[in-house]
């Protein structure tokens, strides 16, 4: 279990299936995470099974309520590096602070515990409101990939973006954890 100042992060348990295919199956969620296509309860078993065998993945609670999925995965030991994923999938949990309590405390379990030098990820570059997030926690632009998704009838970017452990230190959300006593 993971504590931040108003999420809990506990692993994925096999009754958060149905909540995660709804969660992904969501058009909205679906848009912003830039997925290919429907998930049918197979597909969600068999990502979740390899999301457990190959990495941390998470369910983000709030008072006792799951709203989303939040993980660490694609771990390279000798780079000291990983990937973040992040879906917040109750649409009235949006814009509350969650998302950023949880990418924040979930980077300094992978910074502290991971022994992690860097953190990954990407979005599309219309996902404004993400990147604000990735921004306030430390990530910077690593570099934009032109036309790299067919969304809705036009091509999108693709921004990279990473944060060091000194990036995420110095960042408003890591300076908040910290003052926090984290
Ligand atoms: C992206 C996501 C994780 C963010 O979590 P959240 O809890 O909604 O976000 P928070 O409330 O923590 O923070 C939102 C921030 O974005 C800002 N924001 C909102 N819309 C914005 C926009 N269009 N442009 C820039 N910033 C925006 C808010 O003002 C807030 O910043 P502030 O705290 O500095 O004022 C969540 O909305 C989500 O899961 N969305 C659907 C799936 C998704 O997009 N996943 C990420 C894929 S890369």
């Amino acid at each position: 279990m993971i504590h931040g100042a108003h999420v809990l992060l506990r692993p994925v348990e096999e009754r958060d299936h149905v909540l995660i295919h709804a969660w992904q199956n969501d058009p909205e969620v679906w848009w912003l995470m830039d997925y290919e296509g429907p998930f049918s309860m197979q597909d969600i078993v068999e990502s979740e099974r390899r999301a457990r065998a190959e990495g941390h993945p998470y369910v983000i609670e709030v008072d006792g309520t799951p709203i989303g999925r939040i993980g660490l995965n694609a771990f390279r030991r000798r780079d000291r590096i990983c990937s973040l994923n992040v879906l917040i999938g109750e649409r009235s949990a949006w814009e509350q602070g969650y998302g950023t309590d949880a990418v924040s405390v979930l980077l300094d379990e992978a910074f502290d515990r991971y022994d992690l030098h860097r953190v990954e990820l990407w979005s599309t570059a219309d996902n404004e409101r993400a990147i604000h997030v990735y921004e306030k926690c430390g990530f910077v632009v690593d570099g934009r990939l032109p036309e790299r998704s067919w969304k809705g009838g036009a091509w999108v970017d693709r921004i990279v973006m990473s944060v060091t452990r000194e990036g995420f230190a110095t960042s408003p959300t890591g300076d908040d954890l910290r003052r926090r006593g984290h």
